[in-house]
């Protein structure tokens, strides 16, 4: 009896011990990397698109346009500086889409806008946002492990169930994925709203600051590819719908919108929205008027070349992006 007993119980030990094994494995296994550097981003875009010397390495393709912006009243007496001193400022606009493809398919993934705004004394302004407001993750490792799944899936080596079982095992990554269920994408460029998604900080008149994270909401109203656009549009429809809606319309424009966060609302976190009810200021319209060319090329969106009054918050996927904008930039001059 007593020696059943003892067989029994390491039996049971022995199960136990292999199912904390397992549990260990498959929590290392879908863990975010322990480190993630500007250049393993452009690593990764690399091995899933493929070498396109002289292109983006992320937002690939892309249209370039212009036009200016018209600082509000409100913006004008709340926030000091001079991004909004002027009547008006010159813009260069870069839409895009998602990823390392120059081909991508346009009836699929997030559209970007990158801007740059012309300030008095050769200073610059420029950002550069998508069509949703969370980012993948709370922080650039996030996001490198999901780049580096789906390497693996490309290649075979994973299977869907190991990616939903990595979103599991880190759940700030569910919140945009449970924004972007069941929305398609947009049918135009300009018929989507873009988000800035990590905090900013304004000065303000009253030697105060502010913090805020902006949208761009087009005026001329929302409009998303329905299931029949997706299967039967063609890959490209983009530029073409932008040039006639500008062509019929002389000019396309949105509202600048920021919503001020309050004491609590953290900076540093852009997996996560605030809530709902803060105040929105509107600061201003950007207005398009032309649309092609290459003013775009030696252009670098990089979020952290901000106006004087203006500064990145501690949001720690920031100071990644401007790395590797910066190679990205480097390489895409010199052919690379
Ligand atoms: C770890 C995070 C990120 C990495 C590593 C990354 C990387 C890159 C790279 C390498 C480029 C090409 C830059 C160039 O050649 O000029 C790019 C472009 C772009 N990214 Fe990101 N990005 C990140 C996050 C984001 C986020 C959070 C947003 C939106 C808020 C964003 C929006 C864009 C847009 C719109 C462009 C195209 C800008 C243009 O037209 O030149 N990216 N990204």
């Amino acid at each position: 009896m007593k020696y059943r007993l003892t067989a029994l119980l390491s039996v049971m030990t022995a199960l136990t011990s292999t199912s904390v094994l397992a549990f260990q494995q498959d929590e290392n296994r879908y863990a975010v990397p322990a480190s993630a550097t500007a250049q393993d981003f452009i690593a990764v875009f690399k091995e899933l698109n493929g070498e396109h010397p002289g292109v983006r390495k992320g937002h690939a393709r892309g249209v370039c346009a212009a036009g200016i912006f018209t600082p509000t009243d409100e913006a004008q007496k709340r926030f000091a500086s001079p991004l909004f001193d002027n009547v008006s400022l010159p813009v260069t606009i870069r839409f895009s889409m998602g990823g390392g493809n120059p081909e991508a398919d346009e009836r699929k993934g997030p559209r970007g806008i990158g801007i740059q705004f012309d300030l008095a004394n050769n200073q610059k302004h420029t950002l550069a946002g998508l069509t949703s407001p969370l980012f993948s993750g709370s922080t650039p490792n996030h996001f490198l492990g999901l780049l580096q799944w789906n390497v693996k899936l490309m290649r075979g080596e994973a299977t869907r169930e190991d990616l939903e079982k990595y979103f599991q095992a880190n759940p700030s990554m569910l919140r945009s994925i449970e924004w972007n269920k069941g929305r398609t994408p947009s049918a135009e460029y300009t018929s989507t709203d873009y988000y800035g998604i990590h905090a900013f900080w304004a000065n303000t008149h009253d030697q105060q600051r502010e913090k805020f994270r902006w949208q761009l909401v087009p005026d001329g109203g929302h409009e998303y590819l329905t299931e029949h656009d997706i299967e039967s549009l063609p890959s490209s429809f983009l530029v073409e719908r932008l040039e006639k809606r500008l062509e019929e319309e002389g000019q396309i424009s949105f509202a600048w919108e920021w919503t001020i966060g309050q004491e609590n609302d953290p900076t540093n976190d852009p997996s996560i929205l605030w809530p709902n009810d803060r105040e929105k200021v509107n600061v201003g319209r950007v207005t398009i008027t032309q649309v092609g060319g290459d003013a775009c090329t030696p252009i670098n969106f990089d979020p952290n070349r901000v106006a004087p009054g203006i500064q990145p918050s501690d949001d720690p996927v920031l100071p990644i992006r401007s790395a590797a904008y910066a190679i990205s930039f480097g390489k895409r001059l010199s052919n690379q």
